[in-house]
């Protein structure tokens, strides 16, 4: 039988570097929880959450090379939900932030309230907010927009070539069977030569990889858009798209603002 009274989920956000990332009120979620479910990049961040929480066990075993990711979700979902209808306070653990581009955690926040359970998410430190960091780029200066790369390219997303682009998921762009982890050098070169209508093909991108482990060396590699198809990709490589054009000012309506063009110059070059 179910106890609403009791059951709670919350999920977690544990940041990206190892231990270091995660908020203090996450934390202390997690080692109260009656049971922590984590999908976590590395075994090692396991063995930290098995060592600050009474009960952890990890989703990892719910993937399986030639199973369906869809399936997999559903099955870890099914899990967290399981625990919290025993009337667990339930804890699921996320690497990064828990929200950014990640199915399970949003999806079971959303079912467990429509059960009637108290569930919410705690932010956290996403690779995003790492690579502000760790490339000295701010989403003030030229505008940012973020995609998952296959997303981008089956449904014919359209770039902003003065703003940056974020490509998440590159080592799986035009993957289309969802029950591998990689994606072929030819999908590779369809996503490249789909970029190609807007960059030049000397357009330099990098490939980001923040760090997970304090002594990790950061990754920002700096290639040739027409050479991505040969780059080494990792399932936690984000590719940067930056601008290829200026940003140009919109003249008509800074003068019905009344504003002053130079000074709008400056602007620019202040953020
Ligand atoms: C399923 S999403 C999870 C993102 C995560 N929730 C976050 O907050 O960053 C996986 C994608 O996030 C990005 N990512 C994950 N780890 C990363 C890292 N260490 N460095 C850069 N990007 C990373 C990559 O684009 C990767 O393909």
């Amino acid at each position: 039988m179910t106890n609403k009274q009791n059951g709670s989920y919350v999920a977690v956000s544990a940041g990206m570097l190892l231990a270091g990332h995660i908020s203090v009120r996450a934390k202390k979620i997690v080692e109260e929880a009656d049971i922590v479910l984590s999908l976590m990049p590395h075994p090692i961040a396991e063995n930290w959450l098995a060592s600050i929480s009474n009960k952890h066990i990890s989703l990892q075993s719910y993937y399986g090379e030639g199973k369906h990711r869809k399936q997999s979700y559903d099955e870890m979902i099914q899990r967290i939900l399981d625990e919290v209808k025993q009337g667990k306070n339930v804890c699921g653990v996320f690497y990064g932030h828990a929200g950014v581009f990640a199915w399970v955690p949003h999806e079971s926040v959303r079912l467990a309230r429509g059960e009637g359970y108290s569930a919410y998410m705690e932010p956290g430190i996403s690779a995003e907010a790492c690579l502000y960091s760790d490339l000295g780029i701010d989403p003030g200066s030229f505008g940012i927009h973020s995609y998952e790369a296959s997303q981008f390219l089956f449904y014919g997303h359209q770039p902003n070539v003065t703003s940056y682009l974020l490509l998440w998921q590159v080592a799986l762009a035009g993957e289309t069977t969802a029950r591998t982890f990689k994606t072929s050098r030819r999908n590779l070169e369809i996503f490249v030569e789909y970029l190609l209508q807007w960059y030049p093909k000397e357009h330099k991108i990098i490939l980001y990889e923040a760090a997970f482990l304090p002594l990790d060396k950061v990754r920002k590699d700096e290639l040739n858009l027409e050479d991505l198809p040969m780059a080494k990709l990792n399932l936690h490589t984000t590719m940067v798209v930056p601008p290829a054009k200026k940003m140009s000012i919109n003249k008509e309506l800074v003068e019905k603002l009344g504003l002053d063009e130079l000074l709008m110059n400056d602007k620019q070059q202040q953020v």
